[in-house]
């Protein structure tokens, strides 16, 4: 019952949908009105508005950061075993791409899966972290940025990870986020994707 609750909660923290959150609150539009319709930090950038798409960034990656956190905190005085915590982590992600409170219409969850593999592994996580890092600046490209570092998480989890079952979560998390990237692959291999920070309008 308990890894039950664990995952349920994890699932609601990850349904906070921060470029929804964010974008209220500074009065702009709904980023799955524009752009990409994505709400993630990139596609906010879009607006032209850099600290609602810095907060948006922040945002979504700590709650990732946070529902693993606190499973794993809580772990031995909730007994939750280490399958529960992958499962903790898998539920951030899928809160974060069909979010309970905002209609099912979530994000790709980049920045998500960076802090939840941050709260699994800081090493896997800053391999990931630095190959996104890599791309940015090579291509200017968001989203090719975003395919190398999940190409690589999964890997980089094989050999950094110490539990298996957190090994599994990685690649379930990295087959979700390739699933939710399927229109950026079609536009990068058309050469129709767009360069970081490029206004829509
Ligand atoms: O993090 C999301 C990014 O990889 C792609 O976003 O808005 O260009 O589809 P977007």
């Amino acid at each position: 019952m308990l890894n039950l609750l664990a995952v349920l909660a994890a699932y609601l923290i990850g349904s906070l949908s921060f470029a929804v959150i964010v974008s209220k609150f500074y009065g702009m539009d709904d980023p799955r009105t524009y752009g990409s319709g994505n709400p993630g930090a990139t596609n906010v950038l879009r607006s032209g508005k850099k600290k609602a798409a810095a907060l948006t960034l922040v945002g979504d990656a700590l709650k990732g950061l946070a529902a693993v956190w606190l499973a794993r905190a809580l772990q031995d005085s909730l007994g939750l075993g280490d399958a529960t915590v992958a499962a903790v982590a898998v539920a951030a992600l899928v809160g974060h791409m069909w979010p309970v409170f905002f209609s099912f219409k979530g994000g790709k969850g980049v920045a998500t899966a960076l802090g939840v593999l941050l709260a699994l592994s800081w090493p896997v996580a800053l391999v990931c972290a630095l190959v996104w890092l890599v791309m940015a600046f090579g291509f200017k490209v968001s989203s090719l940025a975003a395919l190398a570092a999940t190409a690589v998480s999964p890997v980089a989890a094989y050999f950094l990870m110490p539990h298996p079952s957190w090994v599994w979560a990685t690649l379930i998390i990295a087959l979700l986020v390739l699933f939710r990237h399927q229109s950026n692959i079609r536009n990068l291999l058309s050469g129709k994707e767009g360069k970081i920070g490029e206004k829509t309008e």
